[in-house]
């Protein structure tokens, strides 16, 4: 089993950055509510405990606080931001009370020899974000490091390893900062950087046969990354146990439902239902133009389809989701309620709850680019691994106004070119996204000599880290000629094609 540092999510924005970076350090950490109970914490052999920061003030009537067990379990334990304030509080030091947030940058200057500062400079600039303020140390602490506003910006209680720091390590303004939480990780934790993907699919597989028995599992496979990953994961644990559902809704590009049938019934030999739905979907969607019908419309189908297909395949027990570790509600809402920290981001309806079906989602614990690492692990094509994000409404949001078969049909020749051009071009694993839009204008043009009056597509380009923000790609005049040029030659409909040099902000990517 990996060695694994525990990071207690009290609410700060920052906590699944914090895990991120010691992921970095091969180093396996999962993020857990605040209030996980210090058994759990040594039964899951944790070897450290961070504290995450979090928008509350410990003195509020609902503040979010740890098991205090966890300063018994003999592992050692830093506080950030919120967390050093609950060190404080929890271990008889005094915190202040203050109305006013610190934020933005400081000079911290180290004061104290400490494993924690190992090989840090004597100043670094630091990033602050925090409300009360820590007055006086509990007993057995000393403080190591300060700034202007503080003295006690990082301090520490040697015996019992327990460190606490006002600032922000994990954030990129922070200088060494990710060399601090290595110190603490690395030396003090005593971890050596043992987390392998390898391991992890190993590890994930034998959870996931142990969780199951001998049970049946359904998964609705879209054959996009994270439920294509979920389902070569699943498979391998539980093989014959698993059902794919794969729903056609008629709004798939071209030769989709071939890939999906050709790799996971063909090559992985799975148990896949395909739901034939074209008709059904493409008569809900008859005359229906404003994008938010849309999907509704086929957000409610779906479910529907989903549903029946679940209904024919009998006994059923758990319903696997490929929710990556971002769709987790990142924060606890303020006030401490941390209700439900679980967003399921795949609509299912109301499913699961009818149904009785327990929720499996293997990749929760992961970010996008580990599970492209682990779908490659499971022996996932790089084609399915590195694919660009697809709406779930498919092209229904590429085809502006009515969506008829004839528009469908145009737009899905017309983006197979692109998509074929991208590849071929070596471009279309380097940007975010490309595709085409089809658009419910027609223009005039010649074609030999002929008068034509046909269609437009644009052609939808973009660059982004993670689709917050996105710019428009710059891609070579001649790869952008050839695919106008193919576009207009081979698909029947169309005489014209623009380019969408818009970013976003202020446009979006897609274009409904
Ligand atoms: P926008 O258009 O908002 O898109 O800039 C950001 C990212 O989200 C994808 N997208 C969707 N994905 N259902 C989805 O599953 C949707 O309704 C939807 N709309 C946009 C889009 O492709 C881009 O990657």
């Amino acid at each position: 089993m990996a060695q694994v540092i525990a990071v207690l999510d009290f609410g700060s924005q920052y906590t699944q950055v914090i895990a991120r970076r010691l992921r970095e350090f091969e180093v396996y950490s999962k993020v857990y509510r605040y209030d996980t109970p210090a058994e759990q914490l040594r039964a899951e052999g944790v070897r450290g405990i961070i504290l995450s920061g979090g928008p509350s003030s410990v003195f509020a009537e609902k503040a979010p606080r740890p098991d205090t067990g966890i300063f018994d379990l003999g592992v050692p334990v830093l506080g950030i931001c919120y967390g050093i304030q609950l060190l404080g509080h929890l271990l008889d030091g005094k915190v202040e009370k203050s109305h006013e947030r610190e934020y933005g940058r400081s000079e911290l200057t180290v004061r104290e020899a400490s494993p924690l500062f190992e090989g840090i400079r004597p100043r670094i600039q630091v990033w602050n974000s925090h409300g009360d303020r820590l007055a006086a140390l509990p007993p057995g602490f000393r403080a190591i490091a300060a700034t202007q506003n503080s003295s006690f910006a990082a301090i520490e209680e040697p015996t019992r390893n327990f460190y606490g720091l006002q600032f922000h390590p994990e954030v990129f303004h922070t200088e060494q900062g990710t060399d601090i939480l290595r110190n603490f990780v690395m030396g003090i934790c005593g971890c050596t950087g043992d987390w392998t993907m390898a391991g992890y699919a190993e590890s994930t597989i034998e959870r996931i046969r142990e969780t199951v028995g001998d049970r049946r599992v359904i998964l609705g496979l879209s054959g996009g990354v994270d439920s294509s990953v979920a389902a070569a994961l699943i498979d391998k644990a539980i093989g014959e146990q698993l059902t794919c559902v794969f729903v056609d809704n008629g709004l798939l590009r071209k030769k989709e439902r071939a890939a999906v049938e050709k790799l996971f019934g063909d090559n992985f030999h799975m148990n896949l239902v395909v739901a034939e739905a074209a008709d059904l979907f493409l008569d809900r969607l008859r005359g229906v133009t404003d994008p938010e019908r849309k999907r509704k419309i086929i957000g409610n189908t779906f479910v529907e389809v989903f549903e029946s297909e679940v209904e024919k395949i009998g006994e059923v027990d758990f319903l696997a989701q490929g929710t990556i570790y971002p769709d987790v509600i990142e924060s606890v809402p303020i006030g401490g309620n941390p209700a439900a920290l679980i967003k399921s981001h795949h609509n299912v309806g109301g499913l699961p709850e009818r149904m009785k079906l327990k929720i499996l989602e293997p990749l929760n614990q992961l970010f996008k680019d580990e599970v492209r690492r682990l779908g490659e692990e499971v022996g996932l094509p790089r084609s399915v691994v590195w694919r660009q994000p697809f709406p779930g409404p498919g092209l229904a949001v590429r085809v502006i106004g009515e969506i008829t078969p004839e528009n469908l049909h145009i737009l899905r020749e017309a983006d197979a070119i692109l998509i074929e051009e991208m590849k071929a071009a070596d471009f279309y694993y380097k940007v975010w996204q490309s595709f085409c839009v089809f658009l419910p204008v027609r223009t005039v043009g010649v074609m030999g000599d002929e008068r034509t009056y046909d269609y437009v597509i644009a052609l939808r380009i973009v660059e982004s880290i993670d689709a917050m923000t996105a710019d428009w790609a710059q891609l070579p005049h001649e790869l952008v000629q050839k695919i106008s040029t193919r576009i207009i030659n081979e698909v029947a409909g169309v005489n014209r094609v623009v380019l969408d040099v818009s970013s976003k902000p202020p446009s979006t990517i897609e274009w409904e």
